[in-house]
């Protein structure tokens, strides 16, 4: 579905420069910053469980009420604040088939409308086992959203080529910001929906510039154009694919076919940014999944190690509130740090995942969020992430309340990442 992109052809030129110096050097390390543990700064995270005013949480009792006021931190200094559900919203489901994935699932997409007057809309293709469907057996659901769009994720010619606005890449078939036929099936090898379909899960998937195309246009295109300007701690584009992971939920929430209790959000780099902040801020999703989220996902900030605050608000200025920028080469004046934003989601179960490769994403750091996280955990009577303190070896996954690996190879995801995922889902849902 096209939304109502607008920019002008400088202000995308300019955003795309900036994009490609960090993208096109994700398995390396761009110069210029910190990758040696024994440079990381001395640094004190902000405890979960004291309060502002210096009261410390000792029963699950006190949590409500830290949970809020983290909250209202996160949403005023990093992401900003979003609006509701809005009063427009409706669903058409506009093709459906009981015939993919060699005949083990059914397919349907959706397109979700964000008004009344149908003007800014997402779309949502959703496999689920056909066994499943056929039995009336409701479906746990993977939800993610996509870089390329929904015709990425396979080569099954029935999905609709996407005609929004998209990053140009030559590897993705997008051509001058619109994906080309050459585009189906790109992004398969990061999708495995047979393996999945085999599995007795559903997934859901949404191209994310359907919802806010990825450039700073001052807030005004995807579906920003259906509100104000927003203020110093408004929405940033992070803030609003998380959104629109919620408005994808409030739809799986009306299909007989999903179980939406079992609705676990997966999201890989900005995008598991965006599953962490959606998990966070919607008690919906029972598991929140992210993939090399990195910086303003997973990673500690206070840490500056690979990707940093000053760098990430540098290159895409719309990801964050405005009032993030501030916490550039000053981590330690914010008053949160992202193992908060872990704790957010506690007693549901969050799976965090590294790649050895991946220093630009800080993997440590990612592992450390889980650990500061943990105590929360345990404080409201889950087994955290089962006492560990030591990163894992590689390929070892870790599968408590929380999960978390560390895989060889690079900032990608994998098939070790999705059955990582699967197990994880298998336990806490007791399949
Ligand atoms: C860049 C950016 C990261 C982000 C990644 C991605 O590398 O610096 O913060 O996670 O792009 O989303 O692909």
């Amino acid at each position: 579905m096209p939304t109502t992109a607008k920019a002008t052809s400088l202000q995308i030129a300019a955003f795309c420069f900036a994009l490609t110096l960090p993208t096109a050097m994700l398995s390396a390390q761009p110069a210029g910053f910190n990758y040696d543990e024994a440079k990381v700064p001395a640094y004190t995270l902000p405890d979960p469980l004291v309060m502002a005013d210096g009261t410390p949480v000792t029963s699950a009792e006190q949590w409500p009420k830290r949970r809020e006021e983290i909250m209202q931190l996160f949403l005023e200094e990093v992401y900003g604040k979003a609006p509701g559900k809005p009063e427009g919203l409706h669903f058409e489901v506009f093709e459906q088939s009981d015939d993919a994935v060699n005949g083990k699932a059914t397919r349907k997409q959706v397109r979700v409308y964000f008004d009344a007057d149908e003007t800014v809309a997402m779309d949502i293709l959703i496999y689920l086992p056909k066994k499943s469907v056929e039995a009336k057996k409701p479906v746990p659901t993977y939800l993610s959203l996509n870089f390329y769009g929904n015709h990425t994720i396979s080569n099954d010619p029935a999905i609709l080529l996407s005609e929004s606005w998209m990053r140009s890449n030559k590897e993705q078939g997008v051509v001058d910001h619109r994906a080309t036929e050459a585009s189906r099936g790109a992004s398969a090898s990061r999708w495995p929906v047979e393996m999945i379909i085999d599995r007795g899960y559903g997934l859901a998937t949404v191209y994310y510039g359907d919802i806010d195309p990825d450039f700073d246009d001052g807030f005004k295109n995807g579906v920003h154009a259906l509100y104000d300007s927003p203020a110093k701690d408004g929405w940033g584009s992070i803030a609003t694919w998380a959104w629109g992971l919620s408005r994808a939920m409030d739809y799986l929430e009306t299909d007989a076919e999903i179980d939406a209790k079992r609705v676990a959000v997966f999201g890989h780099s900005r995008l598991g940014k965006a599953s962490l902040w959606a998990g966070a801020s919607d008690p919906r999703f029972s598991i929140t999944i992210s993939n090399d989220s990195g910086c303003g996902g997973a990673a500690l900030s206070r840490r500056a190690f690979g990707e940093t605050v000053a760098q990430i608000n540098k290159t895409c200025p719309h990801w964050f509130c405005d009032n993030n920028s501030q916490y550039g080469n000053n981590e330690s004046a914010c008053p949160v740090d992202q193992h908060q934003l872990v704790a957010l989601i506690a007693p549901r179960s969050a799976y965090i995942a590294s790649a050895k490769e991946d220093t630009w994403a800080d993997p440590r750091g990612e592992f450390l969020s889980v650990v500061h996280a943990a105590p929360v955990f345990r404080l409201l009577g889950t087994d955290g992430i089962g006492g560990q303190t030591e990163m894992p070896p590689v390929n070892e996954p870790i599968m408590h309340t929380l999960g978390y690996h560390v895989r060889t190879g690079k900032h990608d995801v994998t098939d070790f990442d999705w059955n990582a995922y699967m197990d994880f889902a298998d336990k806490r849902w007791g399949k």
